[in-house]
């Protein structure tokens, strides 16, 4: 049996990489670099609640499984590549400077509360004791104890040596041209006019997936490009923030590797990666109201990535009525946190044709009635 993963960003590799472990044969076929697209880009939060509308109840609790299995996901990542990468529970506070974000804090306070999860209530001062490069501005916050955080791009380093370690087959600069289907079941790809003959194919394009050619116009993934910037500083004594800060639309996040990123915009700028002025000035300024230290801070980089947002916002993973064709798309802003349930399920439901009913609900099928 063999299988194609278009796409080498976290998701390909991780999903790769544990299907290569059940000894199924893989390929990986990569249009650029590996690891070097939405998923280097990204922060690497671990953190879904303060993002996300409560309404999608779902994707938090698919979140907060996967968030669970992230040790064992780190344990394995180890002993197949080496490479040690922390679970770092830094921890992520809230601020408030105004009554509304007030009102915006307190619905995510109730909601953790509600389902028993740890959350604190902070006075001003208090939220100044737990993180004092906060502004004295701030009258109030949200501490949540558990939040944590990851390198992704060592992730993403030690993911593509357990992926090779596993005998999986990595082509990077290998741009799948079409996706063919014979019958109603996968026949293979075309690289270079060629068809590579595989038993099933996942689609991990990431914001791409919708243009790969060959998938059948019911199939397509509503899956579009949603760009985001975000600022690399560099930690220094003027300021050396350790938890994360989630202010109103910036997030601040200090990294082991010294790196403090503001982050990030949110843009419906189709395939343009292009840093603006406009953007970087207003993550600076939001950045610096709720960390007014970070004004000396050097600027180490920028970085812009696409996320691919779903229509609603929820991953698309799983089978098709195309036998041996398979999603994993759509992972918008949580796909370093969603990275472990992805590929555990998907793998095993790949490798053993039985369906995941933890991923159950996130398929291709939802969409089926809908125009894309
Ligand atoms: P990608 O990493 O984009 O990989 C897709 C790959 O497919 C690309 O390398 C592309 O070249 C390849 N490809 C596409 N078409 C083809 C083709 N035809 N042939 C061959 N290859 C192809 N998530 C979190 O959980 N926490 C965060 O803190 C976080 N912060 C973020 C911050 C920013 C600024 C951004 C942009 C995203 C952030 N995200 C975060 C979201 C996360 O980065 C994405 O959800 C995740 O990286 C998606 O992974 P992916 O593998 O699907 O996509
Ligand atoms: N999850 C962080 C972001 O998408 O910006």
């Amino acid at each position: 049996m063999k299988t194609i993963i278009i796409g080498g960003g976290i998701i390909g590799l991780s999903t790769g990489w544990q299907l290569a472990k059940k000894g199924i044969e893989v390929e990986i076929l990569e249009k650029a670099s590996a690891g070097r697209s939405a998923s280097w880009a990204a922060a690497g939060m671990l953190a879904p609640q303060a993002e996300m509308g409560f309404e999608d109840i779902d994707l938090f609790y698919l979140c907060r499984k996967s968030l669970e299995l992230y040790p064992k996901f780190l344990e394995e990542l180890y002993n197949d590549s080496g490479i040690k990468i922390e679970l770092e529970r830094t921890g992520c506070i809230l601020p408030a400077f105004d009554r509304d974000d007030s009102e915006r804090i307190r619905r995510l306070y109730d909601f953790r509360e509600k389902i028993g999860m740890p959350v604190v209530w902070l006075s001003g001062s208090e939220a100044r004791e737990v993180e004092p490069f906060l502004s004295p501005r701030c009258t109030g916050a949200v501490w949540i104890e558990d939040d944590a955080q990851v390198n992704n791009r060592l992730m993403l380093e030690a993911l593509k040596i357990a992926f090779v370690n596993c005998g999986g087959k990595l082509y990077e600069d290998h741009e799948v041209e079409k996706i063919n289907i014979t019958n109603g079941r996968i026949d293979g790809v075309n690289i270079h006019g060629i068809n590579i003959k595989a038993d099933s194919v996942i689609v991990a394009g990431g914001a791409w997936s919708k243009q790969i050619p060959g998938i059948p116009k019911n199939l397509l993934p509503p899956v579009r490009p949603v760009k985001g910037q975000i600022i690399n500083l560099k930690l220094n004594d003027s300021c050396r923030i350790t938890k994360v800060v989630r202010a109103p639309d910036v997030y601040l996040l200090p990294k082991s590797d010294g790196r403090l990123i503001l982050g990030a915009s949110v843009e419906e700028m189709g395939y343009d990666v292009t840093p603006t002025a406009g953007e970087i000035f207003r993550l600076l300024e939001r950045g610096w109201e709720a960390v007014p230290s970070i004004y000396d801070l050097p600027i180490e980089s920028i970085d812009v990535g696409l996320r691919p947002g779903s229509r609603d916002h929820m991953p698309i993973v799983g089978d098709s009525e195309i036998e041996g064709l398979f999603f994993a798309t759509g992972h918008y802003r949580n796909g370093i946190l969603l990275t472990p349930v992805t590929a555990f399920e998907l793998s095993k439901w790949v490798a053993s044709g039985h369906s995941s009913e933890i991923l159950n609900g996130f398929g291709i099928s939802r969409f089926y009635k809908e125009t894309v």
